[in-house]
């Protein structure tokens, strides 16, 4: 069996990947029968499954494999006050401008070398008729109370760390944990963005995995140069290349309002250079405001030397859709695989592609044994099972899934008690005891 590397084209067009995520159940437009929602999506049974191998790697990396750091779940509704503390409420706008003509709404710093799609010959936005910039706050607002007239606005959460400043005493307290130390969620979070694009990239409704560092305040660039290193090399683990992957400090005209520095780790889409994850040396900000619109002292005292300080906060915040998005983008490979065939085939790593395993019969006559060989194995794997169409065809849809190993059962596993592995990259295929095949899968996945 040859393992030669097959010529291999990377993923060049989005529109690509779209199809393929809809074909496949990746990911396709949120209420798709009502012609979608701007900037909503939703994801299928492929891409539910390797969104959630990612959120548990950076759950057992991030909060699992440190004893100095505390998982939380909050409400994805806080007091509205945290977000009149947080600078939301004041800050979180973006410079829009209308063009009068088209009453279309645009980012005003986005609208350089684009084209307007309502003006005939798609004339540059930038000689429309336009408004002058106005800001337009992004947090989406909800209202809470039984009649409209009692109702009082909240926000649905910009960020999911507010709520961790909001609970930082109650869990320090509640997990004696001490400074150095900190807090981590992962959940959804949402922005009125005004142009929703580049597929899943720029959403309203999305997921960040944060991470809230709490420090003394003469170890902040020390923490901060950690928190680097520790993420850049979880994103290699995802598998990225190092051309494909680069870390940008943001100048001091780009920094967040609450951010004294900023790092971003930045993948190479098929759209450019684009954030992420970003790494925010965050100060005081947040505890001091809190204390101060809360009434409640979040100051801490060194249990030896007995300074009471405000604890600056380092922190690391990742988009999951972002990141499974460059999942997806790096994965995709068209192939050809000899006399003029090709496949398309997704590479994830075995570990977060969203099927382990898929077992495939040779005919159908062979179901029982292989119902018996699946039903063993979905104890330890997610296994897929598939028993129509010719084997070849079963392989190219597994290949489009991205599923690392398939095991094939044909009419000699009955007298010679083996079936045939296929790897999903070399194309190469091995004998394996029945009884071996768990360990076999074991040995490979967790790798
Ligand atoms: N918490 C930082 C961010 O949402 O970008």
């Amino acid at each position: 069996m040859s393992t030669d590397q097959p010529t291999r084209r990377r993923l060049e067009r989005m529109d690509d990947l779209v199809s393929l995520c809809a074909r496949r159940g990746f990911i396709f437009p949120s209420s798709e029968i009502y012609g979608g929602i701007n900037g909503f999506w939703d994801y299928g049974p492929l891409g539910a499954e390797l969104k959630q191998n990612l959120k548990a790697l950076w759950w057992q990396r991030v909060v699992r494999q440190r004893p100095d750091v505390e998982g939380i779940d909050s409400a994805i509704i806080a007091h509205p006050r945290t977000w009149e503390a947080s600078g939301h409420v004041e800050h979180f706008s973006d410079p829009m401008v209308d063009c009068k003509t088209c009453k279309r709404r645009f980012r005003a710093d986005q609208i350089e070398d684009e084209r307007c799609p309502e003006a005939p010959k798609k004339r540059a936005i930038t000689d429309c008729d336009l408004t002058d910039p106005r800001n337009f706050n992004l947090m989406l607002q909800t209202q809470i109370g039984a009649s409209s007239e009692a109702a009082s606005t909240a926000y649905l959460r910009a960020e999911t760390c507010q709520p961790i400043f909001n609970d930082f005493k109650r869990v320090r307290e509640a997990a004696r944990q001490k400074i150095p130390f900190g807090i981590a969620q992962i959940g959804k979070a949402f922005r009125n963005e005004i142009n929703p694009r580049n597929f899943t990239f720029r959403s309203r409704e999305f997921e960040q995995a944060e991470l809230e560092f709490f420090v003394h305040p003469s170890e902040r660039e020390k923490w901060f140069e950690h928190w680097q290193e520790e993420r850049l090399a979880f994103h290699r683990e995802l598998g990225f290349d190092d051309d494909h992957l680069r870390t940008r400090p943001h100048a001091s005209d780009e920094l967040a309002h609450y951010a004294r520095a900023a790092v971003d780790v930045e993948y190479l889409f098929p759209f450019g250079w684009q954030e992420i994850e970003g790494i925010h040396d965050r100060g005081d900000w947040d505890l001091s405001r809190h204390s101060e619109y809360s009434g409640k002292d979040l100051g801490v005292t060194d249990p030896d030397t007995k300074e009471h300080y405000m604890p600056m906060v380092i922190e690391t915040s990742v988009g999951i859709d972002r990141t499974v998005l460059a999942l997806l983008c790096d994965a995709y490979s068209e192939e050809e695989v000899g006399e003029g065939d090709t496949r398309l085939v997704m590479h994830f790593p075995a570990g977060l592609a969203p099927l382990d395993v898929a077992v495939l019969p040779l005919s159908k006559k062979l179901a029982e044994p292989a119902h018996a060989l699946e039903e063993s194995l979905r104890r330890r794997f997610n296994v897929f099972y598939d028993e129509a169409g010719n084997i070849g065809r079963r392989y190219r849809r597994q290949d489009e899934a991205g599923t690392p190993f398939c095991v094939t059962i044909d009419f000699d596993t009955a007298d010679d008690g083996k079936v045939t592995l296929r790897d999903r990259d070399s194309m190469s295929q091995d004998r394996v005891a029945l009884e071996g095949v768990a360990a076999w899968l074991s040995e490979r996945l967790e790798a």
